[in-house]
């Protein structure tokens, strides 16, 4: 571990995705000795096509839907020769530059899991890696990822199905849908992308859902949707206004989903998380792709629908979203059943003090800028630089957040970590003036005290 005459308290990142070398660029700036601990080979996560990993969901076509001007780390901008919405193999190779970049690859430690971390009574965590060695740190950010580990349907549909079925999850190209009937379920980007694929190769595309959604296109006035937002969607303006802008923009833009023949949505424009696709409305309008509604049963052969229709089907593909889970903690301690983890700003559970996550949110925009921001926040709190709240006042923070987000979005395992990209930042530097003022009266005290390098037994 590097720095190891610090008086600072030493951290542990698990994961090296766009999340964990955001916070480890943070860590490594500001002289916070760190170990980044990654499964995989190299860094990316899910934007490793075939990462070794097996934790990837990217496919072959993947491209991001968020544009690259939102999704750039601030002081590293993407090359200016990438498209807006560069493909997986581009956006994997920003991340390894990044790395490059900022000089902290050597404290990645790759090919090695973290497979149990457990927090002692001296607040030091132990972590106990795929190679049987332990170590122990003052500080643990956890940046495993959200998007690895597949939600099938819960309940699952009844009946029994006899044609082949995969998760979103496993899916890698159209090859094996090539003339046969397929059924996607869900309204999300996953199924998005999957029947369009699929449309051009299958027999027959089907989508089911259980509810309608606003398909977003990726460019609005000949720019990326998400920075005409700077005005429309993004800025502190009251929400109400801007839904009511931004419902106006897409029903004179796009018009009415009951116009491509799919159900009226049962929420508002905004209130669910958005589903965005150049070319789905188009797939529809050519009679590629067949709306149904909700599956009632599976018939061997044959799905049947809640509107009493059914269709032959030989290969369903469930992009039902993802489960949130940290397989290295014990899920008394600390787990996210459906899907829901209350933390101070997304990022500090309140009760332990040396536990930070980076990147478990789902924003309006990309997460990597937010991730950052993040990262630099660990790492002022870790130098005594910035100061929580007392634990009532993060607590009523937190119920606001979410009394807020569950008023606004669709009820949905989806919806539990959405927050706006602007408001974020904003908020986050905001509370950060606030924190470093009480950490000024606190004298910069260190909050996390630095034990770790004390052999076990011998810190008190
Ligand atoms: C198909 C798809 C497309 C997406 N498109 C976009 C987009 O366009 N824009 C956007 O902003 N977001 C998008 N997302 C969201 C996605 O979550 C982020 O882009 C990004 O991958 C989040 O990075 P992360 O580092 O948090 O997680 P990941 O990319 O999942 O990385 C997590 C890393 O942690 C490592 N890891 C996990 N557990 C352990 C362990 N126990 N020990 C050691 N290492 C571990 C993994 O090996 C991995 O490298 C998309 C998601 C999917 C599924
Ligand atoms: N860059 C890209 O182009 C791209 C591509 C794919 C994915 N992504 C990102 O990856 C993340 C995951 O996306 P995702 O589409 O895989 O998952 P998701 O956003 O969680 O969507 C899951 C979909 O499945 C539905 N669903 C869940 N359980 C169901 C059930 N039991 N029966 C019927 N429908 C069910 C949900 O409906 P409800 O709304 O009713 O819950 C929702 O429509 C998102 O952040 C997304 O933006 C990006």
């Amino acid at each position: 571990m590097g720095h190891s005459n610090s008086p600072l308290p030493t951290a542990c990142v698990i994961g090296a995705g766009s999340s964990g070398i955001a916070a480890a660029k943070a860590l490594h700036a500001r002289g916070i000795a760190f170990d980044c601990i990654e499964r995989s080979d190299r860094v990316g996560g899910n934007w490793v096509f075939g990462n070794v990993n097996g934790m990837s969901a990217a496919y072959r076509s993947l491209h991001i839907n968020t544009s690259r001007q939102r999704m750039e780390f601030s002081d590293f901008p993407m090359p200016t020769s990438y498209p807006d919405f560069p493909h997986h193999t581009q956006i994997a190779r920003y991340f390894d530059d990044y790395v490059n970049h900022f000089g902290f690859r050597d404290r990645i430690l790759f090919e090695t899991g973290v497979e149990h971390a457990e927090r002692g009574d001296d607040g030091v965590w132990n972590v106990e890696l795929s190679t049987g060695e332990r170590r122990r740190y003052d500080a643990l950010l956890v940046a495993n990822g959200h998007h690895w580990d597949p939600r099938w349907p819960e309940p699952a549909y009844p009946g029994e199905f006899a044609g082949a079925q995969i998760h979103a999850h496993q899916y890698v190209d159209n090859t094996d849908l090539r003339d046969r009937n397929v059924l996607v379920v869900g309204m999300g980007n996953s199924a998005m992308d999957i029947a369009v694929e699929s449309s051009f190769v299958a027999a027959r595309t089907v989508i089911s859902s259980r509810r309608g959604a606003y398909i977003l296109p990726k460019y609005l006035f000949g720019r990326p949707l998400d920075q005409v937002g700077v005005n429309a969607l993004t800025t502190r303006l009251p929400w109400a206004v801007r839904q009511a802008r931004l419902a106006t923009m897409y029903r004179i833009g796009v018009g009415k989903p009951e116009d491509f023949g799919l159900p009226a949505p049962d929420h508002r424009l905004g209130e669910a998380h958005p589903t965005i696709s150049a070319d789905f409305l188009n797939r529809l309008a050519h009679g590629e792709v067949i709306y149904r509604p909700e599956i009632s049963a599976l018939h061997g052969d044959r799905v049947r629908f809640v509107d009493g229709s059914s269709e032959p089907v030989d290969v369903i593909v469930w992009c039902t979203g993802y489960k949130v889970t940290f397989p290295f903690f014990d899920e008394q301690f600390i787990s996210a059943p459906d899907n829901d983890l209350p933390l101070f700003r997304r990022v500090f559970r309140p009760g332990i003090d040396n536990v930070f996550f980076i990147g478990l949110l789902q924003p309006l925009g990309a997460i990597m800028p937010l991730a950052e921001a993040q990262g630099r926040w660990v790492a002022a709190y870790l130098r005594g630089e910035y100061r929580l709240p007392p634990r009532p006042d993060m607590e009523a923070d937190m119920r606001r957040e979410r009394e807020r987000m569950h008023k606004r979005y669709v009820a949905s395992k989806r919806h539990t970590m959405q927050v706006d990209f602007d408001a974020y930042l904003l908020d986050l530097a905001r509370e950060r003036k606030a924190g470093a003022q009480r950490a000024q009266q606190a004298g910069h005290r260190l909050p996390v005290t630095p034990r770790a390098a004390v052999p076990a037994g011998a810190a008190a």
